[in-house]
């Protein structure tokens, strides 16, 4: 990515206030394809308005789905049913997002026309075998470059037929995309999963009225049926409110509650982590919006202490890694991380970037290949690379915010993918209040 853009964090005073963070990224992404792919108009509220859910959303428009955004955060999209796209011109640009390339390379594998789908540096450089594989299996004609990465280029008019298929891997992504390609294949589709992931998919396709039969690892659905439109309602993103649940938990005397958080089961493996190691977090007013639970969560300071991350969580907080990587960095004791090999083809190496940044800030890390083990220490400041991943760059912004100096943390940009008002959110509630952008 050629944009360029620093920050420069100063220590917090605590987090105050309320605050509400910006829709969920994975529900944005399937909001906008399944209406896309249903008969009639669907209402999205609550839609993040992130690079990576406007990319899904410009690749449906060019392919002749309307969608208008009569407000931020709402769209009106006009279905075209299961075989209403059309043929595309030119590269279909997923920009830095892998959620965005492998469910759509399901949905594309389906169509009549030939497709091809491209990212960014980061993108590029992300396993793609992993959808492909099984995509192949079921009939579709998807070549990558070598190694398994992007482009792809999706052959159409392909016969699709079902597959029972057991993933290696647990990725709510790669079994998104197997399912989403079900929908256009003839007889049954099943997936396995080795741990259950979040399972949006199959809930909003049965929202959307396709029937799905679904459990904690394991889903199942079969071609032949239609979509229709529904309103959906976008939960605040989780992934997002991890930076500031963090933050008001490390930073002294704050106190900060964050309203509408999406409470997924599959979501909050780092609110068990988080509470092991001491965190004072309380959920009021919990109910359903939607379809999903939502609550207000309510966060004050609290000295936490190191444990051995539960290899069970792992699936359930993979997004969540950087930030928990600065919370072991001030706990007292040692924190261990296993069995998260994934992080390692996240939007970057995400055990490196998190562990080079935090020795740099003065936090003894060693690395493993599935995760790391982290010494609580002091952070005393300094020069970190976020490596244009957004997560690890609002992770870094939470050190700087507990670090005792200036922290300069490069290569911010790409937090617009998830989060464009992190920094606005965070200097109105004091996370942030020091946070300049060079
Ligand atoms: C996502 C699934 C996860 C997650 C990503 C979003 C999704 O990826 O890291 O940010 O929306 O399905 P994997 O399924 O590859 O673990």
């Amino acid at each position: 990515m050629s944009r360029r853009l620093d920050w420069v964090t100063s220590p917090s005073h605590g987090l105050h206030g309320e605050i509400v963070v910006p829709g969920d990224k994975s529900v944005s992404h399937r909001a906008i394809m399944l209406s896309a792919l249903a008969e009639g108009t669907s209402r999205i509220t609550g839609f993040l308005e992130g690079e990576d859910t406007l990319a899904t959303a410009r690749i449906f428009t060019r392919m002749g789905v309307r969608i208008d955004a009569p407000s931020a955060g709402e769209r009106i999209v006009h279905g075209v049913g299961l075989r209403g796209l059309r043929t595309p011109e030119g590269v279909l640009d997923c920009g830095n997002s892998g959620t965005a390339m492998r469910l759509l390379c399901g949905v594309l594998a389906g169509q009549g026309f030939d497709s091809t789908l491209a990212g960014d540096a980061s993108l590029s450089k992300r396993p793609m075998r992993r959808v492909t594989e099984p995509l192949a299996r079921m009939g579709a004609a998807i070549d990558t470059a070598a190694g398994g990465t992007p482009p792809l280029r999706v052959r159409g008019s392909q016969h699709l037929h079902g597959t029972d298929y057991t993933s290696p891997i647990a990725s709510a992504q790669v079994k998104s995309s197997v399912l989403l390609a079900g929908l256009y294949a003839e007889g049954e589709t099943v997936v396995h999963e080795p741990r259950p992931t979040r399972d949006y998919t199959e809930r909003m396709l049965t929202a959307f009225g396709w029937p799905v039969a679904f459990e904690p690892g394991r889903a199942r659905l079969s071609g032949g049926h239609t979509l229709c439109a529904v309103d959906v309602e976008v939960p605040a993103d989780f992934s997002s409110a991890a930076f500031f649940i963090v933050a008001a938990t490390l930073v002294p005397g704050s106190r900060l509650v964050l309203r509408n958080v999406g409470m997924n089961p599959r979501r909050t493996g780092l609110l068990h982590v988080l509470r092991a190691m001491g965190a004072d977090i309380v959920e009021e007013n919990v109910r359903d919006a939607g379809g999903e639970r939502v609550a207000d969560l309510v966060v004050r300071h609290a000295r936490l202490r190191g444990i051995k991350v539960p290899v069970e969580h792992v699936a359930d907080m993979i997004d969540e890694f950087p930030v928990l990587f600065v919370a072991a960095a001030c706990a007292d004791g040692a924190t261990t991380i296993r069995g998260a090999e994934e992080l390692r083809v996240k939007e970057s190496d995400r055990i490196a970037v998190m562990a080079a940044g935090l020795r740099a800030l003065g936090v003894g890390v060693d690395e493993t290949p599935d995760g790391a083990v982290i010494e609580g220490g002091r952070l005393h400041g300094g020069v970190v690379d976020s490596h244009g991943d957004h997560r690890c760059a609002m992770a870094f912004a939470v050190a700087g915010a507990v670090a005792a100096a200036e922290t300069r943390i490069a290569d911010c940009a790409n937090v617009a993918t998830s989060f464009p008002t992190f920094v606005q959110l965070g200097r109105a509630c004091g996370l942030a209040a020091g946070l300049v952008a060079e």
